[in-house]
């Protein structure tokens, strides 16, 4: 294929020999080379991840936890390895905190089903923000229903930032639980987590906080955060689909009941009675993805690798210089101005569909995503039926932001 572009060496980020460990970066898309700015929906892995997913099955294929030969030893040191990466990376106490799951979304499922169906009781209340997922609203929503308790939301200005003191008022005796984004999807907010789990502990309430935007750009200490629970997803982190993080404090998940029954997540089972497992493998029933487990540390291998301070640093001047482009352009909003924001800019153009926006951008090659982005009731908000989306990664470049802003002026031109 033709490498018609040009990419810009950032200081302090070789942008171009990262790209190169990108080998999907160099395919064509309508006869141009593909821009990716779709990261926040799932970003392109590098070849290092890709190749740990043919080594595993080439060399080492087997179940993990329970064979005693040579492969399965193996397979369970490499998946194994993987939680202690993980731990490490989200700074947690121990590896007994660190659940493996399918995504963010099974991790809020796991605790909205065990520690929710468990502690929530009728009146009780959940709060959650106007700028939630729908992963982040609607097991809340089952637990509430189920449980005739209330789910509160937190109200957001235009800005798309929340109203604290509003929040600040809702928290009471009756809050159980504050479950809240760390990064808007849609907005790309960077919300205060820390003094939002400071004043929720104040009153007595646990806090769930969803990392899946936020893993890959912030730096990441639960302990320091203090969260009671945290989830994230390898796939937004430059690894697999099909794997996830769950992190909870070791007393919470102790005290949790169990959420799947099955193999690994047993000690000794009777007809008569099952004794359980201990942490970490309670709450792992089945054979996992291990394949995409083991491939998911060489995914956090490159972040570490990269240096998390350079890519942040990079992705923050993509959005700066995306949004002076952008603003630029005639009918353009952009929906997300916060002060603290990561790379995703949510925009839409007067008397156009966002999808229409999508279709076009994709004949020049250049991949969006456009409609709700899984949050209808933060559409509604703003009074709109969905945005186009461009959200930025490490191998992203102010030329393909240059490319974007041409494209979009097409549009206009187009369709205005
Ligand atoms: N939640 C993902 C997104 O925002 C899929 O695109």
């Amino acid at each position: 294929m033709t490498m018609t572009r040009s990419v810009t060496i950032q200081e302090g980020l070789d942008v171009y020999s990262i790209r190169k460990q990108f080998p999907i970066l160099d395919r064509e898309v309508k006869g141009r080379r593909l821009v990716y700015f779709d990261n926040a929906a799932t970003s392109q892995k590098p070849q290092s991840v890709i190749d740990a997913l043919v080594n595993y099955y080439t060399n080492y294929n087997a179940n993990i936890h329970r064979g005693i030969h040579t492969l399965a030893e193996e397979a369970t040191a490499a998946f194994e390895a993987t939680r202690d990466a993980a731990r490490q990376f989200i700074h947690a106490a121990s590896r007994e905190e660190i659940i493996f799951t399918r995504g963010t979304t099974e991790g809020i499922n796991l605790v909205a089903y065990t520690w929710g169906r468990q502690n929530i009781k009728a009146g009780d209340e959940i709060i959650i923000s106007a700028m939630e997922h729908h992963s982040n609203i609607v097991p809340w929503q089952i637990v509430c229903e189920e449980k005739n308790a209330v789910l509160k939301i937190i109200p957001i200005n235009d800005e798309g930032e929340l109203l604290m003191p509003e929040y600040e008022k809702m928290l009471g005796p009756k809050t159980k639980l504050v479950s809240i984004v760390q990064v808007s999807n849609a907005l790309g907010t960077v919300n205060p987590v820390k003094t939002m789990i400071d004043a929720a502990h104040k009153a007595g309430a646990l806090v769930f906080v969803d990392g899946a935007q936020s893993t890959v750009h912030l730096d990441i200490n639960v302990q320091e955060m203090d969260c009671d629970f945290f989830a994230f997803s390898a796939h937004k982190l430059y690894g697999p689909t099909g794997v996830g993080i769950l992190y909870g404090k070791k007393h919470l998940l102790e005290s949790m009941p169990v959420f799947q029954g099955g193999g690994e997540m047993i000690k000794e089972v009777t007809f008569e009675k099952t004794i359980y497992n201990d942490l970490p493998y309670k709450y792992e029933a089945g054979t996992p993805n291990i394949a995409d487990t083991i491939a998911f540390k060489t995914a956090l291998d490159f972040i570490q690798e990269t240096g998390k301070e350079k890519i942040r640093k990079h992705e923050q001047e993509l959005l700066v210089y995306a949004t002076s482009q952008l603003e630029q352009i005639p009918g353009l909003r952009i929906i997300g101005t916060a002060r603290e924001k990561t790379s995703v800019i949510s925009f839409i153009i007067d008397k156009t569909h966002p999808q229409d926006i999508g279709i076009l951008l994709d004949n020049r090659g250049i991949a969006v995503r456009t409609g709700h982005h899984c949050a209808e009731p933060l559409m509604r908000r703003f009074g709109i039926p969905g945005t186009a989306r461009a959200s930025f990664a490490v191998y992203n470049t102010k030329e393909e932001i240059d490319e974007l802003v041409t494209g979009l002026q097409k549009v206009v031109k187009m369709l205005l």
